[in-house]
């Protein structure tokens, strides 16, 4: 068991090739102390780590004072959990999703770090886009996801999964890193907007991370 004081040294930079497998990773967004679980191996694939895309949101949630209270809201591909733990921290009413072997991870975070007072508020729940959004109802206030658009394969199935999930009031924020060999930049300029307003609200220079405010036409 490591102390506070060896896990908040490892808490920068987020870099996934920096970070020992493992560990509990102590990080202060939006005013709350939050304690996220990280597994670095096979077991989690991509969801086992906190990717910067998240982080950056999460600091794009305190800069903008984005309102979570009383509002429905849905994370899509959810990882560690840390966007969602925080927006449930913050008032909202969360459904944490993402593929079923990644949930266990979110449900030991959301136990950590979201009290029994409110842990009502959360759900979690496994949706694989393009598959079981149908499940899902269609009236989100807030959609959130970061760091979710890293393989063209998955591009026609997280944008049927968004406008399934949305109606024109829902306000949908994504945060990826803008790195040429996930081609994520195709996402927001080609794949989204037929469908969907695309704004970039935020950019994250240092960490090469965009924020987009999307909403549907
Ligand atoms: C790069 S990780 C980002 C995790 C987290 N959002 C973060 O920022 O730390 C991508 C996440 O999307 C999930 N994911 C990938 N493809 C998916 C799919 N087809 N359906 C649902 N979730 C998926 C992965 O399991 C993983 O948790």
């Amino acid at each position: 068991m490591t102390t506070m004081k060896e896990e908040e040294k490892i808490t920068q930079p987020f870099s996934p090739d920096v970070l020992p497998p493992n560990k509990v990773i102590c990080i202060r967004l939006c005013g709350h102390n939050l304690k996220i679980a990280i597994t670095f191996d096979s077991s989690q694939g991509v969801s086992g780590i906190i990717w910067n895309a998240g982080v950056v949101l999460c600091n794009y949630f305190e800069k903008e004072a984005i309102r979570f209270s009383g509002k429905k809201v849905i994370e899509l591909g959810s990882g560690t959990g840390l966007v969602g733990i925080l927006a449930a921290l913050l008032g909202g009413e969360v459904t944490l999703t993402d593929q079923a072997y990644a949930l266990p991870q979110i449900e030991v975070n959301v136990a950590a770090n979201i009290p029994p007072s409110d842990v009502r508020r959360s759900t979690i729940s496994a949706l694989s886009w393009g598959q079981d959004q149908n499940s899902f109802p269609a009236d989100y206030d807030i959609i959130l996801g970061s760091e979710l658009v890293f393989h063209p394969s998955s591009y026609i199935p997280l944008l049927q999964t968004l406008l399934h999930l949305s109606h024109k009031e829902t306000v949908i924020y994504l945060c990826s890193a803008m790195n040429p060999y996930t081609m994520s930049s195709s996402f927001y300029h080609d794949t989204l907007p037929p469908y969907f307003n695309c704004q970039l609200v935020y950019r994250d220079e240092s960490k090469n991370c965009n924020v987009y405010k999307v909403t549907k036409i």
